[in-house]
């Protein structure tokens, strides 16, 4: 169907939207058309308050749009700045012929590189559980490639070998690679299981490579993205987003809170310590209704909400009182976001309507009412399929290995419009 926004036998990895995988990520026919349906004729700044990747911000600067994202996850933050950033040819060839070089002296048994030291002392980082993830060998394979990567001075060269890299942990621990929270591969699977390190950041590098060379060539005006940290549920710093100076908000907001629905910060885990990140096990708890609230409060703008929490309640209190957790702190971020947007400025919000105790809530409806509160009107709804291959096949949001769950097969992208 022409005007369908299912868009099922696309191909959804063009340009540097393959860079890596990444939970429930926005697929970039759905950001490329809203922008091209929603742009404003004369000048136009696209903000994503959950940019993961960076989808909306690739499509954005491909059509000459500035675009400004925020996200808890630091190495979503690393995805979407690489995926974003130009490197010169000349440079980015220059630093994958001297990593190769670097890794073949290495397979030889020695570091040509002096800022880097030889294989005996190189400093393997330590985490909880690490030797749980990886093989020895594994370990000392990423140890290398982290010493490299960490003599790089250009942040932009940086972050694109740090993609690969963090790729490659992925690939190469033993996680399952079904699942987005982190379950350990079966005895028997982690005998056999010998991934060539080296060979796989390559050949990851090598892609990565073919595919920031087609977002060069395809973005036809300079156009810049920023990425940042702050949380737009607490509040948005004026001097990065001032009032009234967004005309396009594209995104989607995470399905519920991290916990019981797709774990970002779970996933992210192994590739955040090895990239050093502290605490990175507490982004599950930072991002939307990761904390608790005391007491469930009405809604003024939502009867549906408050319905729906009252439904859940009776079944459980305490499920009701995370679903309330995580619309507060939802609530709280449209009412932030509402006052960047210019009059007639659009918000496109893609949602999916996922079910608590055999209530579904009604996220589309709920954004609407949301909105209509912040001083809104609604444009229209549309509905989408969603491709079995976005969601892992077995979702496990009660946190129990491989244990299968009604998985959302619809998504909602509600258009709004600021009057
Ligand atoms: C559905 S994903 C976005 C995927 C993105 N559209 C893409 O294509 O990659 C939701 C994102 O929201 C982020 N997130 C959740 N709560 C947040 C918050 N309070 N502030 C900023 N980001 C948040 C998560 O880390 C996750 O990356």
């Amino acid at each position: 169907m022409a005007n369908s926004w299912d868009f099922t036998e696309e191909n959804t990895k063009t340009l540097t939207h393959g860079f890596h995988m990444y939970p429930a990520m926005m697929i970039p026919q759905v950001a490329s058309r809203l922008i091209d349906s929603f742009k404003s004729k004369k000048s136009n700044f696209l903000f994503d308050p959950y940019c993961g990747t960076g989808t909306s911000l690739v499509e954005a600067n491909v059509r000459g749009i500035d675009a400004i994202g925020t996200d808890l996850n630091p190495l979503a933050r690393i995805l979407a700045s690489a995926k974003t950033t130009v490197i010169e040819q000349k440079t980015l060839d220059l630093y994958l012929k001297d990593f190769y070089d670097h890794l073949f002296q290495f397979r030889m048994g020695f570091s040509k590189n002096d800022s880097i030291p030889i294989i005996d002392e190189i400093d393997i980082p330590h985490f909880s559980n690490i030797d749980f993830w990886f093989s020895k060998s594994v370990k000392q394979d990423l140890a290398i490639i982290k010493a490299y990567i960490d003599t790089l001075e250009s942040e932009s060269v940086r972050n694109f070998f740090n993609v690969a890299f963090s790729q490659t942990i992925r690939d190469c621990s033993w996680t399952r690679k079904n699942e987005f929270k982190l379950y350990k591969m079966d005895s028997e699977k982690v005998k056999t299981f010998k991934p060539n390190v080296f060979a796989h950041i390559e050949q990851v590098l090598k892609s990565n490579r073919f595919a920031l060379l087609d977002f060069m060539n395809q973005k036809r005006q300079p156009s810049i993205s920023h990425v940042y940290d702050f949380n737009t549920v607490s509040g948005i710093p004026l001097e990065i987003v001032p009032n009234r100076s967004v005309n396009l908000v594209v995104t989607s907001p995470p399905y519920g809170d991290s916990q019981t629905t797709v774990a970002y910060g779970q996933f992210s885990r192994l590739a955040n310590e090895w990239l050093s990140y502290s605490n990175s096990q507490a982004i599950d708890r930072n991002l939307m209704g990761g904390k608790k609230h005391e007491a469930i409060e009405r809604f003024d703008c939502s009867r549906t909400l408050n319905g729906q929490i009252a439904e859940i309640k009776a079944r459980s209190q305490k499920r009701a009182l995370e679903v309330y957790s995580f619309y507060k702190d939802y609530y709280d971020s449209i009412a932030n976001i509402s006052r960047i947007v210019k009059k007639n400025g659009h918000a496109c919000y893609v949602v999916s309507n996922r079910c608590v105790q055999g209530v579904t809530l009604k996220t589309d409806l709920i954004t609407k009412h949301f909105f209509e509160e912040n001083g809104f009107r609604h444009v229209q709804t549309f509905t989408r399929k969603i491709s079995s291959k976005r969601m892992p096949r077995k979702n496990s949001p009660t946190g129990i290995a491989g244990k299968a769950s009604t998985l959302m097969n619809k998504e909602y992208i509600v258009i709004m419009k600021k009057a």
